[in-house]
């Protein structure tokens, strides 16, 4: 049997701006992980996909042109030269929430391409799984950045500017983060789509705030690489991030609740991660025990349906 797996992700800082040419910061969060595994078919002869959290069970011969799962695979078996597809069951989890900004597709579609890749003994550069990875968030999300699958290939934290040779960031100082869930599924594609329309219409407007994220993920990055020895300052620059996503439209009351609780409870700063309208939000919080504990407990109580620790490093 051949198993891979990928991480998921969230954006520290720049999202949205970064589809305009902006910088951005992101991180993988290894604590959730798409996995996927391959088996040689015993029974029926075909390429079968079994993905029961996505309530999925069926052949690719059967799949519609629109399926992201075949797509990817089919993407990744073109690349390898391998058609026609093997007889295999390729079984497909993952403990990442769908649908709230945590990069379950890229992890997913990752999983698949590396355990393809192994399978035929062919394991792939990060390089090339990110480029296949993205041909499928172009399909799904209109115009991704690119970010999403970028992080999740390298499996590292990156400062990403779209079109650029990728840097890598060094953590000088590892810190700690609590990701609360809003446990609303919001498209990606819709929340970056409403802010291209209102960007189209007024472009002066919007391309100020962009340019006063990108600095602001700059910021960051001298300070995280430096060594975030005092969370304060990182965390002022995620309050800022914030405000400018509220000020633009990508922000929802249900996130300012849980962002607002998480500053109460102790965090030196919050905002959205992701598209935003639902999804997750981040809190930078010191890393004792009772800190992390009172941030996480105050984000449950404001509504949060799950919350994850997790440490950049
Ligand atoms: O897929 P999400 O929710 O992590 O959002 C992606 C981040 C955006 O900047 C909003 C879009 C993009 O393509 O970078």
């Amino acid at each position: 049997m051949t198993r891979a797996t990928a991480p998921g992700k969230i954006i520290l800082f720049g999202e949205h701006a970064v589809v305009y040419g902006r910088p951005a910061i992101a991180v993988p969060v290894i604590d959730v992980r798409a996995e996927a595994t391959l088996q040689r078919a015993k029974t029926s002869p075909g390429f079968r996909v079994v993905a029961p959290d996505l309530q999925r069970d069926y052949f690719l011969a059967e799949a519609g042109s629109d399926d992201p799962l075949s797509r990817i695979i089919q993407l990744t078996l073109a690349h390898l030269g391998q058609t026609p597809p093997p007889d295999v069951v390729l079984q497909i989890s993952s403990t990442i929430p769908l649908g709230r900004g945590l990069g379950s597709g890229a992890a997913i579609s990752t999983a698949i391409v590396r355990a393809l890749g192994q399978f035929f003994e062919r394991p792939l550069s990060p390089a090339n799984i990110s480029n296949l990875v993205y041909e499928v968030e172009k399909f799904y999300h209109g115009t991704p950045s690119g970010i999403d699958n970028t992080v999740v290939a390298f499996e590292q934290p990156v400062y990403f500017i779209k079109g650029v040779p990728l840097k890598r960031i060094g953590v000088g100082w590892p810190f700690t983060l609590v990701i609360g869930d809003t446990g609303v599924i919001a498209s990606t594609k819709e929340v970056v789509g409403d802010l291209r329309r209102r960007w189209q219409a007024d472009q002066e407007y919007y391309e100020g705030y962009f340019d006063e994220i990108g600095t602001i993920a700059q910021q960051a990055r001298v300070m995280i690489e430096r060594g975030v020895s005092d969370i304060a300052r990182l965390g002022k620059l995620m309050n800022e991030n914030q405000e400018i996503l509220e000020t633009i439209g990508v922000s929802a009351p249900v996130l300012g609740q849980l962002i607002e609780a998480a500053r109460q409870g102790g965090a030196a700063g919050a905002k959205l991660s992701g598209a935003g309208w639902g999804g997750n939000m981040i809190a930078l919080v010191p890393s004792q025990a009772e800190v992390i504990a009172s941030v996480s407990q105050a984000l449950i109580a404001a509504g949060a349906v799950g919350v994850i620790v997790t440490e950049v490093k």
